[in-house]
């Protein structure tokens, strides 16, 4: 009798733990740089206490993760990485609006890019280059001032960007040439850059790390990332191409049929914050927060200081997946 007692308390016990660990832990899928994902989940811990289970992946691996689990939705908010995969998967019916009870600290500006409050924009970034003078100096080559530069065929191999299909940042990339020049007119630019490509990696930070360490001499990145590399250490300088540039807005997502919305709400509701997005800057994250109540690092680059295209974030939420496919056809299947 006592054994079976005994038996049956572990069984409540454990039963007890696990509902406790199901209601208590809120799955986080953060696309912006690890530090800051790991920041807010800790945040969002002390806050409330709330349990946070966070797994960083770029913004195209999201993506491709949430349309894999759409079925058995895994993960309850998706916090960072570009607009554009955010809305993709908004309009791919893998995430539900969530007006946050901080909409009216938000600048209007950047809170709901393709309306109906489908993403919440959380910050914003300006796209550029990221160039190793000292390495282009050694060669006898001249700093870049824009993108029609980069097709110079003296930069072959020495130019880093990332894939449109994994990388948020590479296909703000993509359609901020389309922006700039026409969809035709884009691809053309895109298939005479490819020559000098060096390597396309799968997050669009990482080219600008390869830049600092000398493997490559430019990168296209974000220039708050470069900043933040520059004060590691890193030889690089941040440049705003001259023809004009695009920008990101950073994107939050309640994901359809998630395993804790409620405590998905409660994390949108936090991390759109002015305290949340201010505890950013203090690992090295230097977007311009969407909080218009947020101190904006002193370092942040105003987005109204730089010479920008007329980005279309609802054009690119629909014609995204079109346009990384034609890159693939088109661009990365031809030989360097
Ligand atoms: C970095 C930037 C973020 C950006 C993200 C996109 O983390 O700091 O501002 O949203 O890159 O990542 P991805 O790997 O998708 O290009």
């Amino acid at each position: 009798m006592k054994r079976i007692f005994g038996i049956v308390l572990v069984l409540l016990l454990a039963m007890g733990s696990f509902a406790f660990a199901q209601q208590k832990t809120l799955v986080l899928y953060g696309s912006a740089e690890p530090r800051i994902v790991e920041k807010l989940a800790q945040g969002f811990e002390e806050a409330t206490g709330v349990k946070v289970k966070w797994i960083r992946m770029s913004s195209g691996e999201t993506l491709a993760r949430l349309r894999a689990e759409k079925e058995n939705p895994q993960a309850d908010v998706w916090w960072g990485g570009t607009l554009d995969p955010h809305s993709i998967a908004a309009l791919e019916g893998l995430t539900v609006p969530y007006k946050p009870k901080t909409w009216d600290q938000l600048d209007p500006r950047f809170r709901d890019p393709i309306g109906g409050q489908r993403v919440i924009g959380v910050y914003v970034g300006v796209l550029g280059l990221a160039v190793n003078e000292g390495v282009l100096k050694s060669m006898g080559l001249p700093i870049p001032k824009g993108w029609n530069d980069l097709t110079n065929p003296a930069y072959k191999g020495l130019i880093g960007m990332a894939n449109p299909n994994t990388s948020g940042t590479a296909l703000t990339m993509l359609a901020t040439q389309v922006f700039l020049r026409g969809e035709e007119g884009a691809f053309e630019y895109m298939k005479k850059l490819h020559r000098n490509i060096a390597n396309y990696t799968k997050s669009g930070v990482a080219p600008s790390i390869l830049a600092g360490r000398g493997e490559i001499a430019i990168a296209v990145a974000f220039l708050h990332d470069v900043i933040y590399e520059i004060q590691e250490g890193y030889p690089l300088k941040a440049i705003a191409p001259v023809e004009g540039t695009g920008y990101e807005i950073g994107g939050l997502n309640l994901i359809k049929g998630a395993p804790h919305p409620e405590l998905g709400k409660k994390f949108m509701d936090w991390v759109t914050t002015a305290k949340a997005q201010e505890s950013m800057a203090t690992v090295g994250s230097y977007q311009l927060p969407t909080n218009k109540f947020a101190k904006v690092p002193s370092v942040a680059i105003p987005i109204d200081s730089v010479k920008t295209v007329n980005y279309d974030f609802k054009w690119v939420a629909e014609n995204g997946v079109r346009l990384q496919d034609r890159w693939t056809r088109e661009v990365f299947t031809l030989p360097r």
